[in-house]
C-alpha cells in the first residue's frame, strides 16, 4: 500500500470506439515510487501511460495527480504536462536546435525562464545524464542513446513531479540500451516517481517497487518485482514471462 500517493487511477476506462482498451483500471503510484509496467502487445500499456498526462481521455473512472483530478484543457493541462512529462520510445528532440536549447526550450516556454537560467539548468541537467560535453551539437550528431538521455534531461528540465516512460530503449541498439537504463536507476534512487512501460526485466528487478502486469486492457498483477518474477499467479503472466524470459 502506498501511503504518499501521487499518481491515482480510479475505475478508469477507456474505448476506441468499440473497443475497450483499458478496463477498470485501479492503480496507485506513491510518491518517489517506480512502478515498471509490463504486458503483451496490445494489452494498453501505452494508452494508460497516455491516460496519465491526459494525452487520451477517459470514458469513465477518476485519474489524481498529486490529490488533483487531471485538468480537462487549458493553462491546467500545460501545467500538468509539465508535472507528468513523458519519455517515448522515439526521442522527438527537434533537430535544427542544439542539444542545449532543446533542454531549454521548454523551461523558456512553459517555465517562463529567463534564457541564462533555463541554459544554466540545462547544462546541469545534461551533466547529470553525461552529456555536459555534447551541448552545443545537434541531435542528429549523436547516438541514438545519446538522443534519449537529451529527451530525459529535458522531460527533468520541468521539474516534474513524476516521469513516465514508454519503452524508453526499444529503438536503440543493445549496445546503447544499458547507458539510458543507468540514468533511470540513478533517477530512481534519487526517489524521482516513474511508471516505466518497458521489456528490460533487469531493470524492473533492479529499480521497480513494483511490477503492473496487464493483459487485455485489466491490470492482472500488481505486484514486487521479487514476488512477480519468482511466482507470478496468473496463466496469463506465467505464460508471457515464459516467452521473454527465454531469449
Ligand atoms: N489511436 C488509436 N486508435 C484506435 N485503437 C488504438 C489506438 N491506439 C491504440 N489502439 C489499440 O488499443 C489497444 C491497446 O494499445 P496500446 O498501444 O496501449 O498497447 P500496448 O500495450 O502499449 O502495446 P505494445 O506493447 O505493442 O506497445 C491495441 O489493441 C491497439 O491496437
Ligand atoms: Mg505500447
Amino acid at each position: 500500500m502506498a501511503v504518499d500517493p501521487l499518481i491515482e487511477l480510479r475505475d478508469v476506462n477507456k474505448f476506441y470506439g468499440q473497443l475497450h482498451v483499458l478496463r477498470d483500471i485501479n492503480l496507485t503510484v506513491g510518491r518517489g515510487e517506480v512502478v515498471v509496467i509490463i504486458g503483451p502487445s496490445g494489452s494498453g500499456k501505452s494508452t494508460l501511460c497516455r491516460t496519465i498526462n491526459r494525452l487520451e481521455t477517459i470514458e469513465s473512472g477518476h485519474i489524481a495527480i498529486d490529490g488533483r483530478p487531471l485538468p480537462e484543457e487549458g493553462k491546467g493541462l500545460a501545467q500538468l504536462r509539465a508535472e507528468v512529462g513523458m519519455v517515448f520510445q522515439s526521442f522527438n528532440l527537434f533537430a535544427h536546435k542544439t542539444v542545449l536549447a532543446n533542454v531549454s526550450l521548454a523551461q523558456l516556454k512553459v517555465r517562463k525562464r529567463k534564457k541564462d537560467d533555463a541554459d544554466r539548468r540545462s547544462r546541469e541537467l545534461l551533466e547529470r545524464v553525461g552529456l555536459a560535453s555534447q551541448a552545443d551539437k545537434f541531435p542528429a550528431q549523436l547516438s541514438g542513446g545519446q538522443q534519449q538521455r537529451v529527451a530525459i534531461a529535458r522531460a527533468l528540465a520541468m521539474d516534474p513531479k513524476a516521469l513516465l516512460f514508454d519503452e524508453p530503449t526499444s529503438a536503440l541498439d543493445p549496445e546503447m540500451i544499458n547507458e539510458v537504463l543507468e540514468v533511470m536507476q540513478q533517477l530512481a534512487r534519487d526517489g524521482m516517481t516513474m511508471v516505466v512501460v518497458t521489456h528490460e526485466m533487469g531493470f524492473a528487478r533492479s529499480a521497480a517497487n513494483r511490477v503492473v502486469f496487464m493483459a487485455d486492457g485489466r491490470v492482472v498483477e500488481d505486484r514486487t518485482p521479487e514476488a512477480f518474477f519468482t511466482a507470478p499467479e496468473s496463466d496469463r503472466a506465467k505464460d508471457f514471462l515464459s516467452k521473454i524470459l527465454k531469449h
